[in-house]
């Protein structure tokens, strides 16, 4: 266990000792304080080689994000008999700064080592598309199940319905799926009423809208195709065609999906639905075209 005094391995080391399991935890002071039956092993995660003899008979480990020579520390478990490694992610994963360890290790898709516990980077199938598909071909992606699109890409939006700085907007949080589907659960609020019981028309065209954003931020960023200037976006919505098929529920969270049906760096276009109860309750196509900025009035 590493990081077994902190917020995180304290509760695995729990859970570990309540399960009978025997613990040798890393500390980097003799007198830190561990549960009764945890084996201390004093050593810096950042220096692999103060507690290598610690991995013998080690068969799995719990490895905190972030700390220098990694690959190095993985290497020495390998060759020490280790079966299994729990990294612990953390936000830097999602930024693709390769300075950083963990952010290396998760995205990264070579390695002058090969190492068992590499985290699957393949790209996404390529999926037909109406079309041009021109452009540089996609980055690995991302591999981050945990932080929604949003967060990640443009966490400072005030955008009503998927910015995270605004407080009183929807703040979707979409997340990337198989095969370029994105998806996201919105529950709707009593206000989003339309006057008959069921979600309010003009928010189902707000989340289609939002949603399809993100499906759209992420084929950008996959292509290269960053926010031009100081916008915080490189994409707008163009045109959103939307048709209601059936009732959304009002008190029942609904998911939405997306899937980008046609790229170029000059627009996209995205499928997108709002599905409740295996049903198709509302559709859009909604066309994005890159976003130049323009100078302010006045300006
Ligand atoms: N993926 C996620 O959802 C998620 C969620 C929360 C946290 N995280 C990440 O997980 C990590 C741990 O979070 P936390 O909240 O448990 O942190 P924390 O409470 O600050 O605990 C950090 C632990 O790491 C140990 N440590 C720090 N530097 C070390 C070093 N050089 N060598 C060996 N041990 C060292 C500390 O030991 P000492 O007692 O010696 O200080 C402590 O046990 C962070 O990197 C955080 O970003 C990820």
């Amino acid at each position: 266990m590493t990081g077994a005094t902190g917020n995180v391995g304290s509760e695995v080391v729990a859970a570990l000792v309540a399960a009978g399991e025997p613990v040798r935890a890393l500390v980097r002071r003799p007198d830190a304080p561990l549960p009764d039956g945890v084996e201390p092993v004093v050593g810096d995660l950042n220096d692999p080689a103060s507690f290598a003899d610690a991995l013998a008979g080690v068969g799995g480990l719990f490895l905190m994000p972030g700390y220098d020579r990694a690959e190095e520390l993985l290497g020495r478990a390998r060759d020490a008999g280790v079966r299994r490694v729990v990294l612990l992610s953390g936000g830097s994963a999602a930024l693709e700064d390769l300075d950083n360890a963990v952010s290396r290790y998760t995205t990264s898709g070579s390695s002058s080592r090969p190492c068992p516990w590499r985290a699957s980077t393949r790209p996404p199938p390529t999926r037909d598309s109406s079309g041009s598909r021109a452009g540089p071909p996609r980055r690995p992606p991302i591999v981050d199940a945990v932080t929604s699109i949003q967060e990640r890409l443009y966490p400072n939006l005030p955008c009503f319905g998927c910015g995270h700085a605004n407080p009183d907007g929807l703040r979707l949080r979409s997340y990337p799926a198989q095969d370029g589907l994105v998806t996201a659960t919105f529950t709707p609020w009593p206000a989003h009423d339309n006057g008959l019981g069921f979600l309010n028309g003009g928010i189902i065209c707000t989340v289609l809208d939002c949603h399809s954003a993100a499906a759209v931020m992420l084929e950008a960023e996959q292509r290269g195709w960053e926010p031009l200037g100081d916008a915080a976006l490189s994409y707008v919505t163009a045109g959103l065609d939307v048709r209601y098929l059936r009732p959304s529920p009002l008190t029942e969270p609904v998911e939405l999906r997306a899937v980008v049906s046609a790229s170029s760096e000059a627009q996209m276009t995205v499928d997108v639905s709002l599905v409740w109860d295996g049903k198709t309750r509302a559709e859009a196509t909604a066309l994005w075209k890159r976003w130049r900025p323009r100078v302010a009035p006045g300006g």
